[in-house]
């Protein structure tokens, strides 16, 4: 159980003034159940809500296909036990949430991202997979409303192109694995190929919607090499592997 339970307290209404703050209250294998606190129409200026079919095409058409990547590094000596529990930071349309659920179905899924319009996407396609191991709720990644030591895996793709915060992102990866818990993380390594996608959404929602900009930037955030590296020594992880592969690099950590 991802027990988010908007932390049940008087943090509610603090939360109901943050617009970027968005908890949820979840049951994994079960219908998740959703709360989604106010944004004040904050979430309209997210070019991800604006063209949401643009992004999802690009991640399930264009972009590398990591599913195998993952599951060899995650899974390296066999197939998840049974009640494993995984959370995937900023899933956008849930490609990977639902690839590994449809793969490993005794595996719990979830998939958090503030775009609600993603999310949406991202339960469609799941429910028309039956999938019932697989949810979706509306999150803020820095924030995650969930105790510590909480989830036994956590996958992150693409997000820190888009995430400034990403040193309290990983702190907040560090914070809710368990003990034993390992992150895999990936990454676009070349700027002019991670903005394409970015760049074609402002075009297409300039000309779709009259918003008077969007909070993603023009050009993707791409780490150097060294710079990817450094980001995950901030946490003391037992193990940390970095790599890279073409026009990718990634992270595959454990919580000791
Ligand atoms: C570039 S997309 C990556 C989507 C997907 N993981 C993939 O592999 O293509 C980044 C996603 O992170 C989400 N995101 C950015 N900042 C976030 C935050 N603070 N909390 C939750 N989601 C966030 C965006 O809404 C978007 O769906």
């Amino acid at each position: 159980m991802f027990n988010l339970i908007i932390k049940q307290y008087s943090r509610s209404e603090e939360l109901m003034q943050q617009p970027d703050v968005i908890a949820s209250n979840h049951n994994v294998v079960k219908t998740a159940s959703i709360m989604t606190l106010s944004t004040n129409g904050d979430h309209n200026n997210s070019l991800f809500e604006q063209v949401p079919w643009f992004y999802a095409f690009c991640r399930e058409q264009l972009f590398r296909d990591d599913t195998e990547r993952i599951i060899a590094a995650l899974w390296q000596d066999g197939d998840p036990v049974p009640g494993t529990e995984l959370i995937e930071l900023g899933c956008g349309p849930g490609f990977y949430s639902r690839r590994l659920a449809q793969r490993f179905r005794n595996l719990s899924v979830v998939g958090v991202d503030r775009s609600e319009n993603q999310l949406h996407w991202a339960r469609q396609r799941a429910a028309a997979r039956g999938l019932v191991n697989c949810a979706f709720e509306r999150v803020n990644v820095l924030e995650l409303p969930c105790s510590d030591a909480h989830f036994d895996v956590l996958i992150a793709s693409r997000l820190f192109t888009v995430l400034p915060e990403q040193h309290q992102a990983l702190a907040e990866m560090y914070r809710v694995l368990k003990t034993g818990g390992r992150c895999f993380i990936a990454e676009p390594r070349y700027a002019v190929w991670a903005s394409i996608p970015l760049f074609a959404m402002w075009l297409l929602a300039g000309v779709t919607h009259s918003g008077n900009g969007y909070r993603e930037p023009l050009k993707a955030t791409v780490l150097t090499d060294a710079a990817f590296e450094n980001l995950f020594h901030h946490q003391p992880w037992k193990r940390i592997q970095t790599w890279q592969d073409g026009r990718y690099q990634y992270a595959l950590c454990e919580k000791g």
